[in-house]
C-alpha cells in the first residue's frame, strides 16, 4: 500500500462550554491569567449526559454517515483515551455496537492508554497495519476521545473535552512519511492518575512543562538525525510548512515552537536570521538544564520566533484555544484547525506533528499533504467537519453552573447506579447521550 495515512476526519466536542474570561473572574485569578497567561479563550466540558463513550459513538457514527462508509469495510478500530471508565472493558467494545448491527465483528484493535499519547499509539497501530502483510484491504479507524477535568485549582482552566475519528487507508490526502519519526520515552511522575476512585489527575504543573519541552527537544533531535541520514542535509523548521503541537494550553505551544527555533540556532541553521542569532547569542552557553529554567531565554526565543510562529503554528491553534485540552484528541484537533484554516494551500506541503503524553511517551512525526479525490479530499474534510458552525452553536455556562456540573460528575464517577436527566436540549441531532448506569452497566441513546 502506498501513501498510507488519513483519508477522512471528523471531530465532536460538547456544545457546553465556559469562557475563560468568566472562569478567571470567578476563580479570583488576576485578569488575563487564563486568556493571556495560558492563552486560552474557552473550554468545553461534558455535562452529566455525555462522556468519552458517548462522544466516541457520536463521532464514529457521524464519520461513517457523512463520508458514506459502509461499516462492513472497517477492518481495524483503535481507540486512544486516558479517561478510564472500566479497567477491563475497552471503549472500543462499546463502539462495536455500531458495527455488530451490520454483521461486522471481524475488527481488530482495542484501546491504547498513556496520558495524551494514546491517540498517537492508536494511529500508528492503524497505519502500521495498513502497511503490513496482515492488512486485508479494509479501512482502519482511529478514535481519540477524552474528557479533561481537573480538581479546583490552577490546573482547572486547562481542561477540555472532545472526540476525533480518523479513517486510515492507502492513497490518502494526508500521508505518513513513515521513516520520518523521532520518539522520546522515559519514566516521569509529571502527571498521573493513581487514584482509581477519582477522575482527576495528580499533576506537577511545572515539572510537566519541563518534561514536555525536554521530550520535544529529544524528538526533534531524533527526527532531525533520521532526516539527515535520509536526505543528506540538515533538518530545520524551514523543511516543513507547518508545525502542530499537543496543546494543553496555548502558551505552552508558543514556548514549544520557540524551543525549536532555539534548537535551530544551536545547530547554526540558516533558518535563523542574523538578527535572531544576535538576540539568542547570550544563551548559547547555557547547559541543557539551565536552558529549561531560563525565563530570559523563554522570552527572547518567543520574541524571535513570533513571525514564524504566526506563519507556521498559529493556523493550528483555533480549536485548542476554543475547546481546551482534549488530551488524546488535542493534537488532532490542532491538526484539524490547520486543515480548516489552510486547506486550499496545503497541497504538496509537509506538516510536522508533536505528540506528548505525560509519564511519559512522545513522538514527532511527518505528514505529506495532497488535495486528494472526493470524498477523501482536504476540501471535503473541511466541509464535513464544519468547525465554524460547531464553534458557533455552543452554549456558554455561567461559572456556578459549570462548578455544579463538575461536582455532580465527581460524585457520579465510578458509581454503580444512577439515571441521568436525559436532558438533550443542548445536544445537536445525532449526538449520543448517557441514559443510565445500572449495575455499573452503561446505556446510551441517540438524539
Ligand atoms: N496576565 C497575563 N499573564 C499572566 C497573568 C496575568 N494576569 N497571571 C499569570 N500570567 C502568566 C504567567 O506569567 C505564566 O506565563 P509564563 O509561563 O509565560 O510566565 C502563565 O500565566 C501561567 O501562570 P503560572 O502562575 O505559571 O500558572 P499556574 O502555576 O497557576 O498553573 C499550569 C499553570 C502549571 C499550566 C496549570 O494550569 C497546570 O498544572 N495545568 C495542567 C498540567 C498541564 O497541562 N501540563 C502540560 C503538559 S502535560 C499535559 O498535557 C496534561
Amino acid at each position: 500500500a502506498k501513501n498510507v495515512g488519513i483519508l477522512a476526519i471528523d471531530i465532536y466536542f460538547p456544545s457546553t462550554c465556559i469562557q475563560q474570561e468568566v472562569l478567571e473572574a470567578h476563580d479570583g485569578a488576576s485578569k488575563g491569567k487564563y486568556t493571556i497567561g495560558l492563552g486560552q479563550d474557552c473550554m468545553a466540558f461534558c455535562t452529566e449526559v455525555e462522556d468519552v463513550i458517548s462522544m466516541s459513538l457520536t463521532v464514529v457514527s457521524s464519520l461513517l454517515e457523512k463520508y458514506k462508509i459502509d461499516p462492513i469495510k472497517i477492518g481495524r478500530l483503535e481507540v486512544g483515551s486516558e479517561t478510564v471508565i472500566d479497567k477491563s472493558k475497552s471503549i472500543k467494545t462499546f463502539l462495536m455496537q455500531i458495527f455488530e448491527k451490520y454483521g461486522n465483528t471481524d475488527i481488530e484493535g482495542v484501546d491504547s492508554t498513556n496520558a495524551c499519547y494514546g491517540g498517537t499509539a492508536a494511529l500508528f497501530n492503524c497505519v502500521n497495519w495498513v502497511e503490513s502483510s496482515s492488512w486485508d484491504g479494509r479501512y482502519g479507524l482511529v478514535v481519540c476521545t477524552d474528557s479533561a477535568v481537573y480538581a479546583e485549582g490552577p490546573a482547572r482552566p486547562t481542561g477540555g473535552a472532545a472526540a476525533v475519528a480518523m479513517l486510515i487507508g492507502p492513497d490518502a490526502p494526508i500521508a505518513f512519511e513513515s521513516k520520518l519519526r523521532g520518539s522520546h520515552m522515559a519514566h516521569a511522575y509529571d502527571f498521573y492518575k493513581p487514584n482509581l476512585a477519582s477522575e482527576y489527575p495528580i499533576v506537577d504543573g511545572k515539572l510537566s512543562q519541563t518534561c514536555y519541552l525536554m521530550a520535544l527537544d529529544s524528538c526533534y533531535n531524533n527526527l532531525s538525525h533520521k532526516y539527515e541520514k535520509l536526505e543528506g542535509k540538515q533538518f530545520s523548521i524551514s523543511e516543513a510548512e507547518y508545525f502542530v503541537f499537543h496543546s494543553p494550553y496555548n502558551k505552552l505551544v508558543q514556548k514549544s515552537f520557540a524551543r525549536l527555533v532555539f534548537n535551530d540556532f544551536l545547530k547554526n541553521s540558516s533558518s535563523v536570521d542574523e538578527v535572531a542569532k544576535e538576540k539568542l547569542k547570550p544563551f548559547a552557553t547555557l547547559s541543557n538544564d539551565e536552558s529549561y529554567q531560563s525565563r530570559d531565554l523563554e522570552k527572547a526565543s518567543q520574541q524571535v520566533a513570533k513571525p514564524q510562529f504566526d506563519a507556521k503554528v498559529q493556523p493550528s491553534t483555533l480549536i485548542p484555544k476554543q475547546v481546551g485540552n482534549m488530551y488524546t484528541a488535542s493534537l488532532y484537533a490542532a491538526f484539524i484547525s490547520l486543515i480548516h484554516n489552510k486547506h486550499s494551500t496545503l497541497d504538496g506541503k509537509r506538516v510536522i506533528l508533536f505528540s506528548y503524553g505525560s509519564g511519559l511517551a512522545s513522538t514527532m512525526f511527518s505528514l505529506q499533504l495532497r488535495e486528494g479525490q472526493h470524498p477523501f479530499s482536504l476540501s471535503n474534510i473541511v466541509k464535513v467537519m464544519d468547525v465554524t458552525e460547531k464553534l458557533k452553536s455552543r452554549h456558554e455556562f455561567p461559572p456556578e453552573k459549570f462548578v455544579e456540573t463538575m461536582n455532580l460528575m465527581e460524585h457520579r464517577y465510578g458509581a454503580k447506579e444512577y439515571v441521568t436527566s436525559k436532558d438533550t436540549s443542548l445536544l445537536s441531532p445525532g449526538t449520543f447521550y448517557l441514559i443510565e448506569v445500572s449495575m455499573y452497566r452503561r446505556f446510551y441513546a441517540k438524539k
